[in-house]
């Protein structure tokens, strides 16, 4: 039977990643075609998948393992990017990856999953062990893992692990709500929450640079740090995910989730110990002392916004309210900005300003960490007052990737002229690959039983904890929107935020 298993012939699959076979709830949904599949390729061509390993997929379109196969090898070769499609390693994953359909509220599709999870088993040596891979709307999760439960297939023998995608609730009550009904079936040390910034290469590499380095972690407080800046800027608008973004808005989809675990990264202790819950322990606790806004304080530190049409270049753009799905009145912030105060010892009275939207003129995600100014400005009077605050660390996270230290320098020639300049790391130059990693390292991680990228649930209950106030003000106001054209840095008042602290947004 083993001569079955492609993972160990022809190509020799060597990874030390332990067997398993990955079950994708949502197979057929857009997670799974743009990442998943294209993610699980990438560490096939590799060499970084285990020897034993399968992929079962699931969702109600009824389809054959073939017109699975080559709906995902389309997928694939749609959303590779800069790895190689080659026939002989899609060969190898095609052969493993297998399809069941039916509907997740039926009891018999889990029957039938588990038949094919035996065979898969026996066939390329799983081990028994099986990831569930949630990537459905989160409104399925909890009948899902209800499922997976009384059918039996949620306990071993072999690991079993449950990955689930954001959101995990729509605040933080229906978030404790959720986890409750996954704890009826699942050890909180097996569920797997994804936060695929975490993932990214620029934001693991905050913690090398932080802890790896011995010269930065002295300035790293408010001793010498004035505020940070954490920008999430997208170019794109909601991509046919319209009736589904209206839901959530951007303070929900991106800064309750990506920019506050970049900033818990940016701002956590050193761990006592690289192991998973040593890490996750001072994410968490970062989270946990954020300081909640009054419900008074809301307006003066977090601003909605939403983008209307604009004529971009050549192209007419929609605004939000006319993307398909989308209610005409809606009231959807489609950016969020917000202040943010850490209140513990390093962090105490230093602004933390997140702001993340759609339809922004730039794709970039970055953090500008802005050092005090010098203590005395002694070449002010001959570099016309632009000494001030020159300091300024950017942790690039894409698409450019790399860190840059801006300080200044002399100008060339006669009299004590200054300018600032950069200091410049770039991942491309220094390890000639750009390629984005983080649904690969995510996934192996979780083979591997490696939760230290992954979330734990009091994270989660401490960023909704930190959100909440803004959200439940928001949901009572009446904003004027469309705010900013589709195109533009988002809305005047997010300026006038930073402005009353005598700050100003940097534009990336
Ligand atoms: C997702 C959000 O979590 O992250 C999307 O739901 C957003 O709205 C995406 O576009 C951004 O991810 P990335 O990796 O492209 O920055």
């Amino acid at each position: 039977m083993s001569g079955e298993n492609p993972f160990r012939d022809p190509l020799r699959y060597e990874s030390g990643v332990p067997p398993c076979a990955v079950i994708i709830f949502g197979a057929n949904g857009d997670l799974t075609r743009r990442k998943l599949i294209p993610a699980l390729y990438r560490l096939a061509y590799n060499r970084l998948l285990p020897c034993g390993f399968a992929v079962i997929g699931n969702s109600r379109t009824p389809l054959s393992d073939e017109a699975f196969r080559d709906r995902m090898r389309q997928a694939v070769t749609e959303f590779l990017d800069d790895t190689p499609f080659q026939t002989d390693v899609w060969d190898v994953l095609a052969r493993a990856l297998f399809y069941v359909p039916g509907d997740i509220a039926d009891p018999g599709v889990y029957e039938r999953i588990c038949t094919k999870a035996e065979e898969t088993a026996r066939r390329f040596q799983t081990g028994g062990n099986i990831i569930f891979y949630l990537a459905t709307h989160p409104s399925q999760y909890t009948t899902i893992a209800a499922g997976l439960g009384a059918s039996g297939l949620a306990r071993g023998p072999g690991l079993r692990r449950l990955v689930i995608e954001k959101p995990f609730g729509h605040d933080l009550e229906s978030a404790r709500a959720l986890n409750r009904d996954l704890q009826k079936y699942f050890d909180e040390s097996s569920i797997y929450r994804i936060d695929h910034y975490l993932g990214k290469e620029t934001v693991q590499n905050i913690l090398a640079f932080r802890f790896g380095n011995g010269i930065f972690e002295p300035l790293w407080s408010r001793h010498f740090i004035d505020h940070v800046q954490i920008t999430a800027a997208e170019t794109i608008g909601v991509e046919g995910r319209g009736a589904f973004y209206q839901q959530a808005g951007a303070l929900r989809d991106m800064v309750q989730s990506h920019l506050l675990q970049v900033m818990a990264t940016m701002c956590m202790e050193p761990p006592a110990a690289w192991e998973p819950d040593a890490v996750r322990d001072e994410r968490a606790k970062v989270l946990r002392s954020i300081r909640v806004m009054k419900p008074e304080e809301v307006p003066l530190n977090a601003v909605a916004g939403q983008y209307g049409p604009a004529r971009i270049g050549d192209t007419e753009v929609p605004g939000f309210r006319q993307e398909p799905g989308v209610d005409p009145e809606s009231q959807t912030d489609t950016y969020a900005a917000a202040t943010f105060f850490v209140d513990n010892w390093r962090w105490a009275g230093v602004p933390f300003y997140l702001r993340s939207g759609k339809r922004l003129p730039k794709r970039v995600t970055d953090v500008a960490i802005q050092f005090h100014a010098a203590p005395l400005a002694v070449f002010d009077s001959v570099s016309n007052g632009k000494a001030a605050s020159p300091n300024l660390l950017i942790v690039r996270i894409q698409p450019e990737q790399g860190i840059s230290l801006r300080f200044l320098s002399k100008q060339p020639g006669i009299g004590m002229k200054l300018r600032p300049v950069s200091m410049d790391f770039h991942y491309g130059q220094s390890f000639g690959s750009r390629q984005s990693w983080d649904y690969e390292t995510l996934l192996v991680d979780a083979m591997r039983g490696d939760p230290a990228l992954y979330i734990r649930q009091d994270a989660i209950e401490a960023s909704w904890a930190a959100v909440d106030p803004i959200l439940k003000v928001w949901a009572d106001e009446r904003f004027d929107f469309p705010n900013y054209p589709a195109g533009t840095w988002g809305p005047k008042a997010a300026d006038e935020m930073l402005a009353r602290r005598g700050h100003a947004w940097r534009n990336p």
